[in-house]
C-alpha cells in the first residue's frame, strides 16, 4: 500500500492524532508517496472529459494538496489557475512540484496558491471551473451545504463544479461495512482526542451530492469516466451554475 519513501506507521499515527490541518502539514513531504494522493490515471481520465467542456478562463482546485490535479488543469485554463488548501505544508510541496519559484513558462495561465479554508472561500463570481479531488471526506456532513454554497458563489454564472465520486454502496455490502466501521473508529478517536481529525468515508456520494447541488441551484449532469481498475465505479459529476 505504501511506497518505501512514504510515511512510517509511527508517522501516520502521529498525523492521525493531530488536527486535520496539522496532520497534513506533517504528512506533506511524503504525501505523494501515499495512496491518499489522487492517481494520475484517474486525473487524466477526468482531464479528457474537461477538455470537451473547456478551455476555461479561470480555474480553482479546492483542497489542492501537493498540486496533483493542478498539473492536469494547467493546459485547460487560459488565464488563471488557483490552488487552495489550508495546509501550509501541502502548499509548499505544491509550489515546489509545480515549479512556481521558476520564471513562468511563456504560455499558459498564471498559477497561484492560496492558503484558505474550503468552507470559507474568499471568492465571488470569479471562476469558470472549480474542481475538488480526494477531499470530500474532510468536510463534515453538517458543513456540506455551506461548502456547496461557497462553490456556487465562487463560480461565474455558467461556470462548472466538476469532481469524481461514487454511488453510495448497498447497505450491508462489504464497502458499506468497511466505511461504517472506519467512521465509528474516527468518531471514537475524535471523542477521546482533541483537536479532531476530520476524515470520514461514505460522504458526498453521488446521491447526496446530487441532492445538495440541485438544492443550491446547480444543474447536475453525471457521466461514467473511462476509468480503469480499480476505479470503474467512479462517475464524473459536472454541476453547472445557472
Ligand atoms: C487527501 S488530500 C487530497 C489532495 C489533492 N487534492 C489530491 O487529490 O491529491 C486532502 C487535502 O485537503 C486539504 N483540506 C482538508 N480540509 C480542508 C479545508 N477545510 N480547507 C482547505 N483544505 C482542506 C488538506 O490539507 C489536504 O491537502
Amino acid at each position: 500500500m505504501f511506497h518505501p519513501q512514504g510515511p512510517t506507521f509511527r508517522e501516520l499515527a502521529r498525523q492521525g492524532l493531530s488536527s486535520t490541518r496539522r496532520g497534513y502539514d506533517l504528512l506533506a513531504p511524503k504525501f505523494d508517496y501515499t495512496p491518499f494522493r489522487t492517481p494520475d490515471s484517474l486525473l487524466d481520465a477526468v482531464g479528457e472529459q474537461l477538455a470537451l467542456l473547456g478551455p476555461f478562463a479561470r480555474g480553482l482546485d479546492l483542497c489542492c494538496g501537493t498540486g496533483a490535479a493542478m498539473r492536469m488543469l494547467r493546459p485547460l485554463c487560459r488565464e488563471q489557475l488557483v490552488g487552495l488548501d489550508f495546509s501550509a505544508g501541502m502548499l509548499a510541496e505544491a509550489r515546489r512540484s509545480l515549479a512556481l519559484e521558476a520564471p513562468p513558462p511563456p504560455s499558459g495561465p498564471q498559477v497561484a496558491l492560496v492558503r484558505a479554508d474550503a468552507l470559507a472561500l474568499p471568492f465571488e463570481n470569479a471562476f469558470d471551473l472549480v474542481t475538488c479531488f480526494g477531499a470530500f471526506g474532510h468536510i463534515l456532513r453538517r458543513d456540506e451545504p455551506r461548502f456547496v454554497r461557497g462553490i456556487h458563489r465562487a463560480l461565474r454564472p455558467g461556470g462548472r463544479f466538476v469532481f469524481v465520486t461514487l454511488p453510495a454502496p448497498r447497505v450491508l455490502s462489504a464497502a458499506w461495512a468497511l466505511g461504517r466501521g472506519y467512521n465509528a473508529l474516527a468518531h471514537l478517536r475524535n471523542l477521546l482526542v482533541r483537536p479532531p481529525f476530520v476524515m470520514f468515508y461514505l460522504t458526498f456520494t453521488l446521491e447526496a451530492a446530487h441532492a445538495l447541488l440541485s438544492e443550491a441551484g446547480f444543474e447536475v449532469s453525471v457521466t461514467r469516466g473511462a476509468f480503469g481498475s480499480p476505479y470503474q465505479r467512479f462517475v464524473v459529476v459536472s454541476a453547472r451554475r445557472e
